[in-house]
């Protein structure tokens, strides 16, 4: 049985083409909007611990603000180095003006 959604933040906290940072489980997430979409990956860039958050949001995309690095905010997967391992990304719904992350499965 997976565990609840967790409510994560208001879609309206959430830029359009940007990102925010929020607490979940204990862990730093990014939540980020790009399009019609939303997205959460964790908020640790995977080349160096800093925040994705702060960080540019672009066609379904996050580039990390330190070196460069861009990450798909479907996959996690990097896209442009430095970093060559993936980000977590975790399930999101939208409900209303809810924004819902599956933090595990
Ligand atoms: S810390 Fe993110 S690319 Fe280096």
């Amino acid at each position: 049985m997976s565990a609840p959604a967790q409510r994560a933040c208001a879609l309206t906290d959430v830029p359009e083409e940007g990102s925010i940072r929020v607490e979940l489980a204990g862990k730093p997430v990014c939540i980020a909007r790009s399009g019609d979409e939303v997205f959460a990956i964790l908020d640790v860039c995977s080349h160096a611990d800093v925040a994705l958050s702060e960080g540019d949001v672009e066609d379904g995309a996050i580039e990390c603000w330190l070196h460069g690095s861009r990450f798909d905010l479907r996959s996690g997967k990097p896209t442009a180095l430095p970093a060559i391992r993936p980000v977590p990304v975790f399930p999101v719904t939208v409900e209303g003006d809810d924004v819902l992350v599956q933090m595990e499965s």
